[in-house]
């Protein structure tokens, strides 16, 4: 297989019916903020056996496609010596890798952000690819507030997702595009629309720009929700509703597949609303998730209670979300299923 046929193949394969992907790319600094949100202290020994205990959860290959790692864990190996990204394999889950800098303050512009990283990216996706990652990850961050966010950030952040994106497919890694509205805020449901689509918007003219080729690319989206503080209540139905709307607009039918992120929702609802959307199908694309604390909060916790002795539990914990959400990219998730683990 050539290097853009085996593009294609893994994007297909990271939305394969009922799978999805499993987040755990988490930089240094946020996962201490999760390790400090349950007692553990954020050693890189500690960052491994947690995320050592996630990835060998037995059979998670049965609904995880694939996993997206911090440039530390593609590295790492288990106290026996084994690679992470060997023990992933073994499970039929496709190594991914965060490659963006995290998003710092858009000069000029009170407020915004923009993701850095772009220097020196050819070379470490080479590296990347070497060292066995098939996707890679770039998260842009776009915040809603008072006249923000503005053109010139939205403009920034796509231009930034197009240019690595085009890296990634000339290196043969699968590009994962994320630019994320935040939940943050008090706005309705109708600016997080109204901002959503633009934002998508401005994506696919910058992927079109810099020929991107969609049938090689997974878009990860955030979902269309209120604001944090907004006080709107809204169900199910309309957040996904508004959510498919949305992307039918914007997104074109060739693109490999689009995948959630939880961006603060809780497990439950991340699962009803991705259950919900593919009950309205048929869709052009699959419909999948890329949850990171939708995926891992129960784990988490059960882990950090007994590190050394609740392996198995965390490991249960991690199965039951990823199975609950495989069966919401089929439609197939409900109450009874929630409650029968
Ligand atoms: P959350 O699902 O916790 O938002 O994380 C997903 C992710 O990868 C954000 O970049």
């Amino acid at each position: 297989m050539d290097k853009l046929d085996q593009m294609l193949h893994t994007a297909a394969a990271m939305v394969a019916p009922g799978k999805g992907i499993l987040a755990i790319d988490e930089s240094t600094g946020t996962i201490k903020k999760r390790f400090d949100s349950v007692g553990i202290e954020s050693t890189e020994e500690n960052r491994r056996d947690y995320r050592q205990t996630l990835l060998s959860a037995p059979n998670l290959g049965d609904y995880i496609s694939g996993a997206i790692l911090f440039d530390e864990t593609l590295r790492q190996k288990t106290p026996e010596g084994k690679p992470l990204v060997e023990l992933m394999k073994e499970q039929g889950i496709i190594p991914g890798i965060k490659v963006d800098k995290g998003a710092h303050p858009l000069a000029g512009f009170e407020g915004e952000k923009v993701t850095e990283g772009l220097d020196g990216l050819r070379d470490r996706l080479q590296e990347y690819y070497d060292l066995g990652a098939r996707f890679a990850k770039w998260r842009a961050v776009i915040t809603i507030g008072e006249n923000i966010p503005s053109q010139t950030c939205i403009d920034a952040n796509c231009h930034a997702l197009a240019r690595y994106a085009a890296l990634c497919q000339e290196a043969g890694l699968v590009p994962m595009v994320e630019p994320e509205v935040l939940m943050d805020g008090d706005h309705d449901i109708e600016t997080a629309y109204e901002i959503t689509e633009l934002t998508l918007k401005t994506l696919f003219n910058h992927l079109y720009e810099h020929n991107i080729i969609l049938e090689g690319t997974i878009l990860k989206t955030s979902m269309v929700v209120p604001g944090k503080d907004s006080g709107q209540d809204v169900s199910v139905e309309d957040v996904a509703e508004a959510t498919l709307a949305c992307l039918s607009n914007t997104v074109p039918a060739t693109l490999a597949g689009i995948v959630f992120l939880s961006g603060g929702q809780s497990e439950i609802e991340a699962t009803e609303h991705l259950n919900a959307m593919n009950q309205m199908g048929p869709l052009p694309w699959p419909l999948s998730f890329s949850y990171g604390r939708a995926l891992q909060e129960s784990a988490l916790k059960v882990w950090a209670a007994n590190p050394k002795g609740n392996i198995t539990k965390a490991q249960q914990e991690l199965l039951h979300r990823a199975r609950m959400n495989s069966l919401a990219t089929k439609g197939e998730y409900n109450l009874k299923a929630e409650s029968d683990a």
